[in-house]
């Protein structure tokens, strides 16, 4: 395994350039350097609070507007965030090849923002309100100002169109994942613990059909033992470099 930057920025590019198929899976790392904050680890928002309190349905249950206030503070927060190097330099790997999925567990909307297009959010888009008792969706730009959102077909309470713990990931997501994975020859595995399953194994199938699996995370993680690469630097630092490569002639 190469132990410098620049060797492993030029392996990874190498091993993209060649691959038929390629996938990447990111995390919420990916975003922190737009400002965004991790879940887990120093400054994470499951810092000091159970995930249960806020991310379940029973959470939700017990206290809905408490759980609102929740992702209202996040919705204002991302108001403040743009895409960064990092999701920049995936939009435009993408826009090169035919062939590229980019799965991830992030809510956030920044790939899209950043021009991303083929998107595969694994757990949901905090900027979808849906109705808990009947079918209705909607895509919102703004914080509501009403402590639980009311549904305008049945009048049931709306809630963020995320996944909560103990809830099942939409089955297509999680289709288009795995095959994505199933079927690369190189998976980039960028800014995620790999503690949250199923988006924790995808990793381990694609490699389990042959790929390549890169890391690209400043800390370690239950992935980092058996991913093919490791580049233990920040995501907008390793991606931009690696676009960089690939951008150039071989
Ligand atoms: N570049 C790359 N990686 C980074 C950076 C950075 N600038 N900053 C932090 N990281 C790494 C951390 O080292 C950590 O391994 O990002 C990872 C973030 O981990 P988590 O906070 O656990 O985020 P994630 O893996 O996306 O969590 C999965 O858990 O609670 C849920 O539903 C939520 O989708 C989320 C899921």
């Amino acid at each position: 395994m190469c132990d410098n930057f620049s060797q492993q920025v030029e392996q990874a590019a190498d091993w993209i350039r060649s691959a038929e198929r390629l996938s990447a899976m990111t995390g919420a790392g990916v975003s922190a350097e737009s400002g965004v904050p991790t879940f887990r680890g120093a400054g994470g928002l499951w810092e000091g609070r159970r995930a249960e309190e806020m991310a379940t349905p029973e959470a939700f249950r017990a206290d809905p507007a408490c759980v609102w206030r929740f992702y209202n503070m996040r919705r204002d927060r991302l108001l403040q965030c743009a895409p960064n190097a990092a999701h920049q330099a995936l939009a435009e790997i993408e826009k090169d090849r035919t062939d590229f999925c980019l799965i991830t567990q992030n809510v956030d909307g920044l790939h899209r923002a950043a021009g991303s297009r083929n998107v595969v959010e694994l757990h949901g888009d905090i900027w979808i309100d849906r109705c808990g008792v009947c079918d209705y969706a909607e895509r919102v730009t703004e914080v509501s100002q009403a402590p639980i959102p009311r549904c305008p077909k049945c009048d049931g309470m709306m809630r963020p169109g995320v996944v909560w713990f103990g809830e099942t990931l939409p089955p297509d997501a999680i289709d288009a994942a795995q095959t994505a994975a199933a079927q690369c020859a190189v998976m980039l595995v960028i800014g995620t613990s790999s503690m949250v399953q199923p988006a924790a194994s995808l990793a381990m199938v694609a490699q389990h059909h042959g790929a390549k699996v890169i890391e690209i995370n400043p800390e370690s993680t239950p992935l980092t033992a058996d991913a093919n690469l490791v580049i233990a630097e920040k995501a907008g630092t390793a991606m931009a470099a690696i676009a960089k490569a690939l951008s150039q002639p071989e």
